[in-house]
C-alpha cells in the first residue's frame, strides 16, 4: 500500500518505518529541512535504539523515502497518517495548530479519496474538527480515523511492530478496513486491534497517560510518607507490585515524570475537565510531581546548606529518561536549574542527550564525554537517569574523583549497604538514609 507520514518525529518516524519494513511504500514527510535532509543521507536525527539501521535497510530497498513536498506525498498514497507534533498550549490545552495546518495542506492537494489517520495525540472531538477543517478546503470525498499510538521511547520499534493493542476509532466501515489491514502484521500474536468511536479512540490515549502519570506520583507520594515513618519504599513497591491488581510496573519512585507526553497530557486533559468535571485527582497528580523534581536539590541543601556557591555537583543522565535523546520537560531541567540558582557548578554526563541538553542549558553547565570525567573535584554525585551503564559503576574510583564521598540518588539504583560499606553517604527515595 502507498502510505505517506506527516511529521517524522519520534512517533511518525518510527511508525513510518515500521510500516515500509512490513513491505509497504512510505513516504514521510516534514516541514523541517534539515531532518529530512539528514534522513535523505539515511541519518536519524534522534536517538532510538534499532532506527537507525532499519531506516537505512528499507531506504536502501526502496520502500521508505523522505521528503519536504507534502503535495507529492499526498497524491501518491491512500492512507495518510499525521503525526506532527501536539505541544501543551495556553492554559495547558494541546496546542492543535500543526494539526490543523497539516490536515487543511492535505486536503487542499488532495486530488482522490484519502483516508486520513490522526497518529498525534489530540483532545477529544478533534477527529471531528479535522472533518470540518478538511470539508473547508476540498469537495473530494475522505474518511478520518484516530488511531493514538502508545509507543514508549526507548522501545519504540518494538511497541510499534508488537503493540499490546492497536486502537482504531472512526465510523467509515471502508476506511477502517483498510487501515486495519495494515495493521494486521503486527498483530499476528493474537494482541486485538480495538474498534471503536474516534472520540473514545482519543480519551484512551489520555486515559492511558494520566493512568501512568497517576502511578508514578502515587508511589512519589508514598515515598515521602516513607522517609517520615521509616518505612523504606523497595520494599513497600515490591509489596504491592506482587499484587496482581496492582502490578509491579510504573510504581518506582524518583524524580518525577517528565518527558514529551506526560506532562502535556496530563495537563491537557485536565483543560478537557475545564471546570467540570474539575479533574481533582489529576490536579493532585501534576502537583505532586512538580514536587517531586525539587526533592534531590533539598537533599542537597539539606547536606551541604542552602547556598552552593562554590561548589561543584557532579550529574549522571540528562534525558527524561534511559535508551532516548529525548529532553523535553525532563526532571534534569528543574533539578539542574535550582543547583544553578543555589550558586552551584554543574558537570553533567548522558550517554545520548548531550547535543539536546545543550539547546537547554547552553554553556551554563559542563559536559563530559564520559562519565568518571564528570565527576573530577565535584562534591557529589547526582543520578538523574537510570541508563543500564550507570547501575554497577567502580564506586572506589568513584571515592577517588569526587571530593566528598556523597551521592544523591535519584532513582533508587543503588544498594545502600555496598555503599555505605564502601564509605560513602547515600541519600535516595523514600528509603530512609537521607
Ligand atoms: N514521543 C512519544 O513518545 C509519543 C508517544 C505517543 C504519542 N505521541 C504523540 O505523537 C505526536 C508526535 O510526537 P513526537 O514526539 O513524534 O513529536 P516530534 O516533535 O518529535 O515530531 C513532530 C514533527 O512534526 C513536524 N511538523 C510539524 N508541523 C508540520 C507540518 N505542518 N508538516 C509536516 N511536518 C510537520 C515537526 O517538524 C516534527 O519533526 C504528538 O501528538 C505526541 O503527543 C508521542
Amino acid at each position: 500500500m502507498n502510505l505517506a507520514v506527516v511529521g517524522t518525529g519520534y512517533v511518525g518516524l518510527v511508525a513510518g518505518t515500521c510500516f515500509a519494513e512490513t513491505g509497504n511504500d512510505v513516504i514521510c514527510v516534514d516541514i523541517d529541512e534539515r531532518k529530512i535532509a539528514m534522513l535523505k543521507e539515511r541519518k536519524v536525527p534522534i536517538y532510538e535504539p534499532g532506527l537507525e539501521e532499519m531506516v537505512q535497510r528499507n531506504a536502501e530497498e526502496q520502500r521508505l523515502s523522505f521528503t519536504t513536498e507534502l503535495n507529492s506525498a499526498v497524491k501518491r498514497s491512500a492512507i495518510v497518517f499525521i503525526a506532527v507534533g501536539t505541544p501543551q498550549g495556553a492554559n495547558g490545552k494541546a496546542n492543535l495548530e500543526y494539526v490543523r495546518a497539516t490536515a487543511k495542506e492535505i486536503a487542499r492537494v488532495m486530488d482522490s479519496r484519502k483516508i486520513i489517520v490522526t497518529k498525534s495525540t489530540v483532545p477529544v472531538g478533534t477527529a471531528d474538527q479535522i472533518k470540518r477543517w478538511i470539508s473547508e478546503e476540498t469537495s473530494h470525498p475522505f474518511a478520518v480515523i484516530s488511531n493514538p499510538e502508545f509507543l514508549k521511547e526507548g522501545a519504540a520499534i518494538d511497541d510499534f511492530m508488537k503493540p499490546d493493542r492497536v486502537v482504531l476509532g472512526g465510523d467509515d466501515a471502508e476506511a477502517m478496513e483498510s487501515v486495519k489491514e495494515l495493521y494486521e502484521p503486527f498483530v499476528r500474536t493474537g494482541n486485538p486491534i480495538l474498534v471503536m468511536d474516534s472520540r473514545s479512540a482519543e480519551m484512551s490515549k489520555y486515559a492511558a497517560n494520566a493512568m501512568l502519570a497517576t502511578k508514578i506520583s502515587f508511589i512519589n507520594e508514598v515515598s515521602r510518607l516513607c522517609e517520615k515513618t521509616g518505612a523504606d519504599i523497595s520494599e513497600v513497591r515490591r509489596a504491592i507490585g506482587l499484587d496482581r491488581r496492582i502490578g509491579a510496573h510504573f510504581i518506582f519512585p524518583g524524580v518525577g515524570y517528565g518527558g514529551s507526553c506526560f506532562p502535556k497530557d496530563v495537563r491537557a486533559m485536565i483543560s478537557m475537565g475545564g471546570d467540570a468535571p474539575e479533574m481533582l485527582l489529576l490536579k493532585a497528580v501534576e502537583q505532586v510531581n512538580e514536587r517531586q523534581k525539587g526533592i534531590l536539590v533539598e537533599k542537597v541543601q539539606r547536606h551541604f546548606g542552602a547556598n552552593l556557591s562554590g561548589l561543584t555537583f557532579a550529574v549522571w543522565g540528562l534525558a527524561f529518561k534511559p535508551r532516548t535523546d529525548d529532553m523535553r520537560d525532563a526532571p534534569s531541567i528543574t533539578v539542574i536549574e535550582e543547583l544553578l540558582k543555589a550558586g552551584a557548578r554543574v558537570q553533567a554526563f548522558d550517554p545520548e542527550a548531550t547535543e539536546e541538553a545543550r539547546k537547554v542549558f547552553g554553556d551554563r553547565i559542563h559536559y563530559t564525554d564520559r562519565n568518571y570525567d564528570a565527576l573530577a573535584g565535584a562534591s557529589a554525585l547526582l543520578i538523574l537517569t537510570e541508563w543500564n551503564e550507570f547501575r554497577r559503576p567502580d564506586f572506589r574510583r568513584i571515592k577517588q574523583l569526587l571530593k566528598n564521598p556523597v551521592i544523591f540518588d535519584g532513582r533508587n539504583i543503588y544498594d545502600s549497604a555496598d555503599l555505605q560499606k564502601v564509605g560513602f553517604k547515600y541519600y535516595s527515595i523514600g528509603r530512609n538514609h537521607g
